[in-house]
């Protein structure tokens, strides 16, 4: 068996737009467990469970839960459903398909941390996802699973649906802070971060929505449970978006530890055209570019860690051999010149110079003084860019750079 059922379950199982439906099938039973632990207690299990964040960098969910429950007065908690990421769309698939499921997650650590106020940032492409949820909202509040008194418990929690304008780095959570608060989107300096001071200066919690999704059936099965599933560094299930030319696209939900081939073979059933691959992106256009040889790796948090990116997202781009590695380089790295927010030097000019030494490559132009500027460069944006945009756009270039390094030396003029 590749494919495990637990963020997916419900898909095409229940009627998204009803409630009831979603009750029939286990909905709401973790949030009543959770109200009646100890709020510690809940966060005890998501520590048990060792779940990791599935916005992209795995981070321990438990220790913001932790940092949030330590602090006092007005707190906010925020689902994190921008996926601006290229090549993503598992978001949009659980907002369309089982979106109480998420509210549920946000209710549910709204009481663990004691938070009053939630929002859900959805990207404004997702229109769709976007009317649906202030239905869920709507629904969820006429039943007593948000707003006042919450099942009788004493405890209020309201959420609220915001939404991004098409812009990436909205995504990132200081950057998403801001345009909550209504300014644009620009990211912060951090330390402090976002569970000190966040929303209006007070703590914030944020959360991929594949995150809180995996909350109710933490807290409905127990931690342990959870933990059984996966690797010991990385457990659960992922749900993988796979595109590009595969036969099969589509979105499949794994256990962590199946390996990259195996996804794109036996669930993708392989390439079109009995093509072959010329290379695999992974996590969207911030991730690295690997080789066919390296398909064995399996998906895996810690694994992918070497590529300092956010591959943890769980796409996965294949592209056939029609293709050269300039051709989606350069896509990438235009697709970082226009969502540059333009606060920093590093990432505002860097990303306009390395499409200009990209396309000295394309046209047999570069030397080899420009394949060390290159390399140069992509390392002084990972290293000096103010925010996670800067610093992992350079992954796609520098994998590149070590696995297709003669891919570069065939257009260099000598
Ligand atoms: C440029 C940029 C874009 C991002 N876009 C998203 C996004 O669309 N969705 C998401 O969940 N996290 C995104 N992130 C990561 C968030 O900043 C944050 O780490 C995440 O929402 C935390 O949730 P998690 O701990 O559940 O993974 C982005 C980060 C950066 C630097
Ligand atoms: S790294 Fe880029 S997106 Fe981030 S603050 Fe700097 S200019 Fe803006």
């Amino acid at each position: 068996m590749i494919q495990m059922k637990v963020i997916s379950k419900r898909f095409g199982q229940i009627n998204p737009l009803s409630i009831d439906s979603y009750i029939k099938a286990e909905g709401y039973e973790a949030l009543k467990k959770a109200v009646a632990m100890h709020p510690s207690k809940i966060i005890d299990e998501i520590e048990i469970s060792k779940i990791r964040g599935r916005g992209g960098a795995g981070f321990p969910a438990y220790i913001k839960l932790r940092a949030l429950s330590n602090e006092t007065g007005n707190k906010y908690i925020v689902c994190n459903a921008d996926e601006g990421e290229p090549g993503n769309f598992k978001d949009r698939m659980i907002m369309e398909n089982d979106p109480h499921a998420i509210l549920e997650g946000m209710v549910i650590m709204a009481y663990a941390t004691g938070s009053t106020q939630g929002y859900i940032y959805i990207r404004g492409e997702y229109q769709n996802a976007m009317n649906i949820f202030k239905k869920t909202i709507k629904a969820a509040e006429e039943c007593g699973y948000l707003g006042k008194n919450i099942l009788d418990k004493g405890f209020d929690f309201n959420v609220e649906v915001r939404s991004g304008a098409g812009s990436y780095v909205c995504g990132e959570e200081f950057s998403m802070i801001e345009s909550i608060e209504g300014k644009p989107g620009r990211s912060r300096t951090k330390p402090p971060f976002p569970t000190e001071k966040g929303i209006h200066n007070r703590p914030t919690l944020i959360n991929n929505v594949e995150t809180f999704a995996n909350f109710p059936h933490i807290v409905l099965n127990g931690g342990k449970k959870f933990a059984e599933i996966g690797t010991p560094s990385s457990t659960g299930t992922k749900l993988i978006s796979l595109s590009g030319n595969v036969k099969n696209k589509g979105l499949y939900e794994v256990p962590f530890g199946t390996s990259i081939r195996d996804v794109i073979f036996k669930l993708g059933k392989g390439l079109e055209n009995n093509r072959s691959i010329k290379m695999v992106q992974l996590g969207g256009a911030s991730g690295p570019i690997i080789p066919e040889y390296m398909l064995d790796m399996s998906i895996d948090f810690d694994r992918f860690e070497n590529f300092d990116s956010k591959t943890g997202t769980g796409a996965i781009i294949v592209i056939d051999d029609r293709f050269d590695i300039f051709d989606i380089l350069l896509i990438n790295m235009k697709f970082f010149v226009h969502q540059s927010c333009g606060k920093c030097t590093p990432c505002r000019e860097g990303h306009v110079q390395i499409v200009n030494l990209l396309n000295k490559f394309i046209s047999h132009r570069a030397t080899e003084k420009d394949l060390m500027s290159l390399e140069n460069l992509a390392y002084v944006i990972q290293q000096t860019s103010l925010c996670g945009l800067g610093q992992t756009s350079m992954t796609s270039i520098i994998s590149s750079l070590r696995y297709f390094r003669d891919d570069y030396f065939a257009k260099v003029r000598y």
